[in-house]
Protein backbone atom coordinates (compact mmCIF):
# COMPACT_ATOMS: atom_id res chain seq x y z
CA UNK A 1 0.00 0.00 0.00
CA UNK A 2 3.31 2.26 -0.41
CA UNK A 3 2.83 4.05 -3.44
CA UNK A 4 1.68 7.57 -2.57
CA UNK A 5 3.63 10.88 -2.56
CA UNK A 6 3.29 14.99 -2.33
CA UNK A 7 4.71 18.83 -2.74
CA UNK A 8 6.44 21.95 -2.55
CA UNK A 9 9.81 23.15 -1.99
CA UNK A 10 10.45 27.09 -2.41
CA UNK A 11 10.02 29.59 1.25
CA UNK A 12 7.82 32.76 1.45
CA UNK A 13 10.85 34.99 -0.37
CA UNK A 14 10.06 32.72 -3.81
CA UNK A 15 6.02 32.54 -3.28
CA UNK A 16 5.33 33.81 -6.92
CA UNK A 17 7.41 30.96 -8.20
CA UNK A 18 6.01 27.97 -5.55
CA UNK A 19 2.76 27.64 -6.52
CA UNK A 20 4.42 26.67 -9.66
CA UNK A 21 6.72 24.14 -8.28
CA UNK A 22 4.17 22.75 -5.69
CA UNK A 23 2.09 21.86 -9.24
CA UNK A 24 4.79 20.90 -11.10
CA UNK A 25 5.70 18.41 -8.30
CA UNK A 26 2.25 16.54 -9.28
CA UNK A 27 1.98 13.93 -11.76
CA UNK A 28 -0.66 14.92 -13.95
CA UNK A 29 -2.35 11.77 -14.81
CA UNK A 30 -3.21 10.97 -11.13
CA UNK A 31 -4.12 14.15 -9.99
CA UNK A 32 -7.28 13.38 -8.81
CA UNK A 33 -8.42 9.53 -8.39
CA UNK A 34 -11.75 10.60 -7.60
CA UNK A 35 -12.56 12.34 -10.98
CA UNK A 36 -10.70 9.29 -12.86
CA UNK A 37 -13.23 7.15 -10.58
CA UNK A 38 -16.36 9.33 -11.76
CA UNK A 39 -15.19 8.73 -14.93
CA UNK A 40 -15.29 5.35 -14.87
CA UNK A 41 -18.60 5.43 -13.84
CA UNK A 42 -19.67 7.58 -16.49
CA UNK A 43 -18.29 5.14 -19.40
CA UNK A 44 -19.98 2.44 -17.51
CA UNK A 45 -23.17 4.49 -17.58
CA UNK A 46 -22.60 5.37 -21.96
CA UNK A 47 -22.03 1.30 -21.86
CA UNK A 48 -25.15 0.89 -20.47
CA UNK A 49 -26.98 2.92 -21.90
CA UNK A 50 -25.70 1.63 -25.90
CA UNK A 51 -26.49 -1.66 -24.65
CA UNK A 52 -30.48 -1.09 -24.15
CA UNK A 53 -32.41 -1.46 -27.39
CA UNK A 54 -36.05 -2.85 -26.70
CA UNK A 55 -37.07 0.17 -24.33
CA UNK A 56 -37.60 -1.73 -21.29
CA UNK A 57 -34.01 -2.81 -21.50
CA UNK A 58 -33.01 0.88 -22.18
CA UNK A 59 -34.71 1.98 -19.18
CA UNK A 60 -33.50 -0.39 -17.41
CA UNK A 61 -29.96 0.46 -18.13
CA UNK A 62 -31.00 3.97 -17.77
CA UNK A 63 -32.02 3.11 -14.04
CA UNK A 64 -28.66 1.44 -13.45
CA UNK A 65 -26.95 4.44 -15.02
CA UNK A 66 -28.20 6.38 -12.27
CA UNK A 67 -27.73 4.38 -9.36
CA UNK A 68 -24.13 3.64 -10.62
CA UNK A 69 -23.44 7.87 -11.02
CA UNK A 70 -25.42 8.27 -7.36
CA UNK A 71 -23.51 5.38 -5.79
CA UNK A 72 -20.27 7.69 -6.91
CA UNK A 73 -19.90 10.00 -3.95
CA UNK A 74 -20.60 7.06 -2.06
CA UNK A 75 -17.76 4.91 -3.22
CA UNK A 76 -15.79 8.32 -2.90
CA UNK A 77 -16.97 8.89 0.84
CA UNK A 78 -16.31 5.13 1.47
CA UNK A 79 -12.63 6.03 0.06
CA UNK A 80 -11.66 8.88 2.04
CA UNK A 81 -9.99 7.32 4.44
CA UNK A 82 -6.50 8.09 6.11
CA UNK A 83 -4.38 4.99 6.94
CA UNK A 84 -1.55 4.99 9.51
CA UNK A 85 1.21 2.73 9.47
CA UNK A 86 3.80 1.35 11.76
CA UNK A 87 6.97 -0.27 9.51
CA UNK A 88 5.34 -2.33 7.11
CA UNK A 89 1.96 -2.78 9.31
CA UNK A 90 -1.25 -1.31 9.39
CA UNK A 91 -2.16 -0.26 12.75
CA UNK A 92 -5.64 2.28 12.37
CA UNK A 93 -7.67 3.77 10.13
CA UNK A 94 -10.38 6.74 9.73
CA UNK A 95 -12.38 8.89 7.78
CA UNK A 96 -13.00 12.28 9.02
CA UNK A 97 -16.54 11.76 10.83
CA UNK A 98 -14.01 9.16 12.78
CA UNK A 99 -11.71 11.79 13.33
CA UNK A 100 -14.03 14.22 14.35
CA UNK A 101 -15.61 11.99 16.63
CA UNK A 102 -11.87 11.64 18.57
CA UNK A 103 -10.65 14.88 17.88
CA UNK A 104 -11.17 18.53 18.68
CA UNK A 105 -10.89 20.47 15.26
CA UNK A 106 -9.95 24.53 15.27
CA UNK A 107 -9.71 27.19 12.97
CA UNK A 108 -6.31 27.56 11.41
CA UNK A 109 -5.24 31.14 9.30
CA UNK A 110 -1.77 31.17 7.42
CA UNK A 111 0.13 32.01 4.90
CA UNK A 112 0.16 29.34 2.30
CA UNK A 113 2.77 28.75 0.12
CA UNK A 114 0.79 26.46 -2.23
CA UNK A 115 -1.73 29.23 -2.83
CA UNK A 116 0.70 32.08 -2.31
CA UNK A 117 -1.86 33.86 -0.13
CA UNK A 118 -3.32 33.86 3.33
CA UNK A 119 -5.88 30.98 3.85
CA UNK A 120 -8.29 30.11 6.29
CA UNK A 121 -9.21 25.89 7.33
CA UNK A 122 -10.67 23.95 9.72
CA UNK A 123 -7.97 21.87 10.68
CA UNK A 124 -7.05 19.01 13.35
CA UNK A 125 -4.00 19.88 15.53
CA UNK A 126 -1.42 17.36 13.88
CA UNK A 127 -0.19 16.90 17.60
CA UNK A 128 -3.73 15.16 18.15
CA UNK A 129 -3.91 13.14 14.97
CA UNK A 130 -0.50 11.10 15.24
CA UNK A 131 -1.56 10.46 18.47
CA UNK A 132 -4.84 9.11 17.78
CA UNK A 133 -3.29 7.25 14.51
CA UNK A 134 0.12 6.10 15.85
CA UNK A 135 -0.19 5.58 19.49
CA UNK A 136 0.80 8.13 22.48
CA UNK A 137 4.56 6.73 22.01
CA UNK A 138 4.33 7.85 18.32
CA UNK A 139 7.49 10.42 19.12
CA UNK A 140 9.38 8.61 20.96
CA UNK A 141 12.03 7.02 18.49
CA UNK A 142 14.18 10.21 17.93
CA UNK A 143 15.98 8.06 15.05
CA UNK A 144 12.45 7.26 13.28
CA UNK A 145 11.14 8.83 10.37
CA UNK A 146 7.58 10.06 9.39
CA UNK A 147 6.63 9.17 5.54
CA UNK A 148 3.36 10.61 4.43
CA UNK A 149 2.05 9.65 1.56
CA UNK A 150 -1.09 11.46 -0.81
CA UNK A 151 -3.46 9.45 -3.35
CA UNK A 152 -1.75 11.21 -6.29
CA UNK A 153 1.45 9.76 -5.46
CA UNK A 154 4.08 12.19 -3.75
CA UNK A 155 5.50 11.36 -0.98
CA UNK A 156 7.44 12.77 1.72
CA UNK A 157 9.58 11.77 4.69
CA UNK A 158 10.82 14.04 7.91
CA UNK A 159 12.32 13.16 11.21
CA UNK A 160 9.79 12.32 14.07
CA UNK A 161 11.45 15.53 15.79
CA UNK A 162 10.69 17.43 13.39
CA UNK A 163 6.94 16.07 12.72
CA UNK A 164 6.71 16.43 16.39
CA UNK A 165 7.26 20.52 16.52
CA UNK A 166 3.86 22.67 17.22
CA UNK A 167 2.46 24.14 13.50
CA UNK A 168 1.33 21.22 11.74
CA UNK A 169 -2.23 21.00 11.18
CA UNK A 170 -4.12 18.46 8.90
CA UNK A 171 -7.04 20.63 7.21
CA UNK A 172 -10.05 18.71 6.21
CA UNK A 173 -11.99 21.79 4.94
CA UNK A 174 -11.08 25.23 3.06
CA UNK A 175 -13.49 27.79 4.67
CA UNK A 176 -12.69 30.36 1.92
CA UNK A 177 -14.71 28.99 -0.80
CA UNK A 178 -17.43 26.40 -1.09
CA UNK A 179 -15.66 23.06 -1.56
CA UNK A 180 -11.56 23.41 -1.78
CA UNK A 181 -9.71 25.56 -3.94
CA UNK A 182 -7.74 24.18 -6.69
CA UNK A 183 -3.97 23.90 -6.09
CA UNK A 184 -0.39 23.64 -7.73
CA UNK A 185 0.26 23.80 -11.60
CA UNK A 186 -2.19 21.09 -12.41
CA UNK A 187 -4.82 22.72 -10.51
CA UNK A 188 -5.48 19.13 -8.04
CA UNK A 189 -7.87 18.70 -5.72
CA UNK A 190 -6.45 18.96 -2.18
CA UNK A 191 -9.42 16.75 -0.05
CA UNK A 192 -9.14 14.69 1.85
CA UNK A 193 -6.81 15.99 3.68
CA UNK A 194 -4.26 18.32 3.60
CA UNK A 195 -1.34 18.67 5.88
CA UNK A 196 0.11 22.67 6.42
CA UNK A 197 2.49 24.29 8.98
CA UNK A 198 1.79 27.93 10.72
CA UNK A 199 5.10 28.53 11.50
CA UNK A 200 7.16 31.15 9.22
CA UNK A 201 10.23 28.65 8.39
CA UNK A 202 8.09 25.92 8.26
CA UNK A 203 8.24 25.58 4.57
CA UNK A 204 8.91 22.25 2.19
CA UNK A 205 12.48 24.14 1.87
CA UNK A 206 13.25 23.27 5.65
CA UNK A 207 12.03 19.59 5.58
CA UNK A 208 8.56 20.17 6.61
CA UNK A 209 6.03 17.96 4.88
CA UNK A 210 2.96 20.05 2.75
CA UNK A 211 1.04 17.19 0.98
CA UNK A 212 -2.37 17.15 -0.22
CA UNK A 213 -4.62 14.16 -0.96
CA UNK A 214 -2.68 13.03 2.04
CA UNK A 215 -3.96 9.25 2.23
CA UNK A 216 -0.93 7.45 4.72
CA UNK A 217 0.87 8.24 7.45
CA UNK A 218 3.35 6.16 8.29
CA UNK A 219 6.54 6.00 11.26
CA UNK A 220 9.22 3.87 9.95
CA UNK A 221 13.26 3.67 10.14
CA UNK A 222 14.24 5.24 6.75
CA UNK A 223 17.06 2.68 6.42
CA UNK A 224 14.10 0.18 6.34
CA UNK A 225 11.66 2.02 4.40
CA UNK A 226 14.68 2.73 1.80
CA UNK A 227 17.38 0.33 2.28
CA UNK A 228 19.09 1.56 -0.77
CA UNK A 229 19.31 5.42 0.01
CA UNK A 230 21.59 5.48 3.09
CA UNK A 231 25.36 5.23 2.05
CA UNK A 232 26.59 1.75 2.77
CA UNK A 233 29.64 1.68 5.92
CA UNK A 234 29.98 5.82 5.75
CA UNK A 235 30.97 6.75 9.22
CA UNK A 236 28.67 8.95 10.71
CA UNK A 237 30.34 12.36 10.25
CA UNK A 238 31.69 11.40 6.84
CA UNK A 239 31.19 14.10 4.28
CA UNK A 240 28.86 11.37 2.89
CA UNK A 241 26.57 11.14 5.71
CA UNK A 242 26.60 14.72 6.04
CA UNK A 243 25.10 14.66 2.55
CA UNK A 244 22.90 12.20 3.17
CA UNK A 245 21.35 13.92 5.74
CA UNK A 246 20.80 16.65 3.21
CA UNK A 247 19.72 14.46 0.63
CA UNK A 248 17.06 12.95 3.01
CA UNK A 249 15.64 16.10 3.84
CA UNK A 250 15.53 18.36 0.71
CA UNK A 251 15.88 15.66 -2.40
CA UNK A 252 14.28 12.63 -1.37
CA UNK A 253 11.16 13.86 -2.32
CA UNK A 254 11.37 14.01 -5.62
CA UNK A 255 14.78 12.09 -6.62
CA UNK A 256 15.10 8.36 -6.03
CA UNK A 257 18.32 6.44 -5.41
CA UNK A 258 18.64 3.10 -7.32
CA UNK A 259 14.69 3.10 -7.48
CA UNK A 260 13.93 4.35 -3.84
CA UNK A 261 12.67 7.39 -3.04
CA UNK A 262 10.29 10.48 -5.09
CA UNK A 263 9.30 9.90 -8.75
CA UNK A 264 9.36 13.61 -9.58
CA UNK A 265 12.96 13.93 -10.28
CA UNK A 266 15.09 11.35 -12.02
CA UNK A 267 17.19 8.90 -9.96
CA UNK A 268 20.36 10.04 -8.94
CA UNK A 269 22.33 6.61 -8.94
CA UNK A 270 20.71 4.25 -11.09
CA UNK A 271 21.02 2.84 -13.93
CA UNK A 272 24.29 5.28 -14.01
CA UNK A 273 25.52 7.59 -10.89
CA UNK A 274 24.78 11.37 -11.85
CA UNK A 275 28.70 11.77 -11.47
CA UNK A 276 29.41 9.78 -14.12
CA UNK A 277 28.00 12.03 -16.99
CA UNK A 278 28.29 15.16 -15.23
CA UNK A 279 31.06 17.02 -13.92
CA UNK A 280 31.29 17.63 -10.56
CA UNK A 281 30.96 21.45 -10.99
CA UNK A 282 28.12 21.46 -13.28
CA UNK A 283 26.27 19.23 -10.34
CA UNK A 284 27.25 21.49 -8.01
CA UNK A 285 25.77 24.76 -9.64
CA UNK A 286 22.65 23.08 -10.97
CA UNK A 287 21.85 21.85 -7.45
CA UNK A 288 21.84 25.66 -5.91
CA UNK A 289 20.20 26.98 -8.96
CA UNK A 290 18.58 24.89 -11.33
CA UNK A 291 16.49 28.02 -12.51
CA UNK A 292 19.52 29.48 -14.51
CA UNK A 293 19.81 26.22 -16.78
CA UNK A 294 16.16 25.43 -17.40
CA UNK A 295 12.44 26.18 -16.46
CA UNK A 296 12.39 23.11 -13.89
CA UNK A 297 10.67 21.73 -11.04
CA UNK A 298 13.62 21.65 -9.22
CA UNK A 299 13.43 24.81 -6.49
CA UNK A 300 16.69 26.64 -6.15
CA UNK A 301 18.63 25.57 -3.19
CA UNK A 302 20.46 28.98 -3.03
CA UNK A 303 21.37 28.55 0.60
CA UNK A 304 23.25 25.27 -0.22
CA UNK A 305 26.55 26.21 1.13
CA UNK A 306 29.87 25.29 -0.75
CA UNK A 307 30.43 22.40 2.34
CA UNK A 308 26.47 21.41 2.05
CA UNK A 309 27.67 21.17 -2.01
CA UNK A 310 30.45 19.24 -1.45
CA UNK A 311 29.19 16.89 1.53
CA UNK A 312 26.01 16.29 -1.46
CA UNK A 313 29.04 15.42 -4.03
CA UNK A 314 30.63 12.79 -1.30
CA UNK A 315 27.31 11.35 -0.58
CA UNK A 316 27.05 10.60 -4.91
CA UNK A 317 30.13 9.49 -4.94
CA UNK A 318 29.87 6.78 -2.38
CA UNK A 319 26.70 5.60 -3.66
CA UNK A 320 28.33 5.60 -7.15
CA UNK A 321 31.26 3.32 -5.50
CA UNK A 322 29.19 0.37 -3.87
CA UNK A 323 28.21 -2.92 -5.39
CA UNK A 324 24.69 -2.65 -7.24
CA UNK A 325 21.74 -3.72 -6.76
CA UNK A 326 20.60 -6.79 -7.72
C1 LIG B 1 10.55 19.51 -6.25
C2 LIG B 1 11.27 18.41 -6.75
C3 LIG B 1 12.77 18.44 -6.67
C4 LIG B 1 13.55 18.64 -5.57
C5 LIG B 1 13.10 18.95 -4.15
C6 LIG B 1 14.90 18.43 -6.01
N1 LIG B 1 14.94 18.16 -7.33
FE1 LIG B 1 16.60 17.78 -8.45
N2 LIG B 1 15.45 17.62 -10.11
C7 LIG B 1 14.08 17.68 -10.15
C8 LIG B 1 13.64 17.45 -11.50
C9 LIG B 1 12.19 17.42 -11.95
C10 LIG B 1 14.79 17.24 -12.28
C11 LIG B 1 14.80 16.89 -13.77
C12 LIG B 1 15.49 17.78 -14.66
C13 LIG B 1 14.95 19.16 -14.69
O1 LIG B 1 13.73 19.36 -14.67
O2 LIG B 1 15.79 20.05 -14.74
C14 LIG B 1 15.92 17.35 -11.38
C15 LIG B 1 17.24 17.20 -11.75
C16 LIG B 1 18.30 17.11 -10.89
C17 LIG B 1 19.66 16.81 -11.26
C18 LIG B 1 20.15 16.45 -12.65
C19 LIG B 1 20.42 17.57 -13.54
C20 LIG B 1 20.70 17.00 -14.91
O3 LIG B 1 19.82 17.00 -15.72
O4 LIG B 1 21.79 16.53 -15.10
C21 LIG B 1 20.40 16.80 -10.12
C22 LIG B 1 21.89 16.53 -10.00
C23 LIG B 1 19.50 17.11 -9.04
N3 LIG B 1 18.26 17.30 -9.54
C24 LIG B 1 19.88 17.17 -7.72
C25 LIG B 1 19.04 17.51 -6.67
C26 LIG B 1 19.47 17.63 -5.31
C27 LIG B 1 20.84 17.32 -4.79
C28 LIG B 1 18.38 18.03 -4.60
C29 LIG B 1 18.28 18.35 -3.12
C30 LIG B 1 19.23 19.33 -2.63
C31 LIG B 1 17.26 18.14 -5.52
N4 LIG B 1 17.71 17.82 -6.77
C32 LIG B 1 15.97 18.53 -5.16
C33 LIG B 1 13.25 17.89 -9.08
C34 LIG B 1 13.66 18.15 -7.78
Amino acid sequence: MFFYANPGTLAEEHATSFVETAQDQRSPSLKTRPLQRCGLHRQAAATAGRQGFGTRLRQLSLLLAWVLVLAAPLALADEARLEFAVGATTVASFDLDELNARIASQDVGLFDPEYGKQKHYRAFPLHDVLRLGLGPGWADDGQADIFFQAIDGYRAVSPVSQVAQDGGFLVFRDLDVEDWEPVGRMQANPAPFYLVWTGANQTTQHGYPWPWQLALVQLAQFDERYPQVPPKDAAPDSPASRGFALFKQRCVRCHSINGQGGVIGPDLNAPMSILSYRSIDLVKAFIRHPSLYRHTRMPDHADLSEQDLDALIAYFWHKSREPRPE
